[in-house]
């Protein structure tokens, strides 16, 4: 049983990072593996649609981790996503990666996986980013596992987050809870369900 962890943010021991940490701690005391992936601080491409992982089911770009990290979401039970909020949204670099990442990734490896994605801000635009990132799970067929408040965490630096009792709290929940769900399913061991054939409306008359 294993969840991957992808922090979003370019600062790769910043806040967001300390906070997957505590959620891979806790994790742990679940008995659920789990690995910390990094978006990276050099700049990252965003999609440029040219729809070339249709054919071949990988991004056409190789030079950073989208195509590493879609391997290894294809064996994990659960994806938890992490960003810092830049300008109340997710970061530039998390929102190039995942757009790319959720688009190329063949999606039925994905199917009822379990999703969660956490936010660091220093003060405000959480609630909006919580709500970008959550949409990667909800066009995936992904449920997302919910917490004691949405899953945030506030400062500028790691220390601020551990002074943020409650934040941190809110990711120990969400950790028992996606470790709790993730044995559910192997309990049960249920075949998944069936779905009707693919359609494609664009809107156009
Ligand atoms: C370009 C930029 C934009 C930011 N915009 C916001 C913002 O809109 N709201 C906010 O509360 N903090 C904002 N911050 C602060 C960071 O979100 C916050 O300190 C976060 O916890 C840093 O996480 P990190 O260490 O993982 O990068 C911004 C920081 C940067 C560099």
């Amino acid at each position: 049983m294993k969840v991957l962890l992808i922090n979003g943010s370019p600062r790769q021991k910043g806040c967001t990072f300390t906070g997957l940490s505590i959620i891979k701690d806790q994790l742990a005391q679940n008995g659920i593996d789990s690995e910390i992936y990094q978006v990276g601080n050099k700049p990252v491409a965003g999609c440029i649609a040219c729809l070339g992982c249709r054919k071949t089911g990988k991004c056409v770009f190789n030079d950073d981790l989208v195509n590493t990290v879609a391997e290894a979401m294809k064996e994990a039970d659960g994806i938890i996503l992490g960003s810092a909020v830049h300008f109340a949204s997710a970061t530039g670099a998390a929102t190039s990666f995942f757009d790319r990442l959720f688009y190329s990734i063949d999606k039925t490896a994905l199917k009822l996986k379990f999703g969660a994605c956490i936010v660091s801000c220093r003060r405000g635009g959480a609630t909006a980013t919580f709500d970008q990132l959550n949409k990667y799970f909800t066009i995936c067929q992904m449920p997302v596992v919910s917490s004691s408040y949405w899953n945030q965490i506030h400062g500028y630096t790691p220390e601020d987050v551990y002074k943020d009792e409650e934040g941190v709290r809110t990711l120990k929940v969400l950790a028992n809870n996606m470790a709790y769900l993730i044995k559910c399913k192997y309990a049960a061991n249920i075949p998944l369900p069936d779905e009707p054939e693919r359609v494609m409306t664009n809107f156009i008359r």
